[in-house]
């Protein structure tokens, strides 16, 4: 990220919006936001995918679609830093103006992140602040949790920190197990992701400051979605 310093929030742009999708695993973010691409739902042009883990399905599916996809492996590098800083090296050279954290599993170093204030997003399965970090649904439901759900927000070097743009969710059911949850809410983060990613690529939405403008206006509370699969105010 050296050289000329690319805007520090996105506008409303040329269409398609380029998009980089960073992810380690299964990729059903990934996939959600592919499927609304080539229906035609979503104004984005995925220009690649990339992540830490070559055997990735995430990774297996973007080649699939003939979206360019890049490993790298984090044991090659000295450390966090200068993995962090090659892998957006290459993010920043394939053009992407917004970077989609869809279940990529590694903290990114915060000088890095800092590089990419307000043009880097992240989908985390709980209604943040409760349950940063890993198995929010087990925590969920040893808490008592009526209600689960899931965020979207800007990434910032605090871990799944960083202004929340929208929340999605979910009631908890009495007979409801670890899985059962996160199976039903992640049918909530892919609309919940597309959602966001179109509010973003349109313009409607973008980070200023540390406040998430909803067409210019900070919002009070995390957007939500509306029947239709659009972004509303709470
Ligand atoms: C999703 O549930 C996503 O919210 C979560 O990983 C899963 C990835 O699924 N991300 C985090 O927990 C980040 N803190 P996917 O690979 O099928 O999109």
């Amino acid at each position: 990220m050296n050289g000329t310093p690319e805007p520090r929030v996105p506008g409303p742009g040329p269409r398609p919006f380029p998009i980089a999708v960073l992810a380690s695993g299964r990729g059903s973010n990934l996939a959600a936001l592919i499927d609304a691409r080539e229906a035609g739902r979503l104004p984005v042009d995925i220009v690649l995918v990339a992540g830490d883990r070559a055997d990735a399905p995430a990774l297996r599916n973007a080649s699939a679609h003939g979206i360019p996809a890049l490993a790298l492996d984090p044991k090659s590098f000295p450390d966090r830093r200068s993995f962090d800083r090659a892998l957006l090296a290459r993010v920043a050279a394939s053009g992407a103006r917004l970077v989609v954290l869809a279940g990529y599993m590694r903290i990114i170093d915060a000088a890095v992140v800092a590089d990419w204030a307000g043009r880097m997003i992240n989908i985390h399965p709980s209604l943040l602040p409760k349950y940063r970090g890993l198995h929010t649904h087990r925590r969920a439901l040893a808490a008592g949790d009526l209600e689960h759900g899931t965020s979207v927000h800007f990434v910032s070097a605090e871990l799944d920190g960083g202004p929340v743009i929208a929340q999605a969710r979910i009631e908890v059911r009495r007979d409801d197990t670890e899985d059962a949850l996160a199976a039903r809410l992640l049918l909530q983060e892919h609309r919940l992701l597309v959602a966001c990613v179109d509010a973003i690529a349109r313009g409607q939405v973008r980070e200023c400051n540390g406040s998430v403008l909803l067409d210019d206006a900070a919002i009070c509370a995390p957007l939500r979605l509306d029947p239709s699969g659009h972004l509303v105010a709470a």
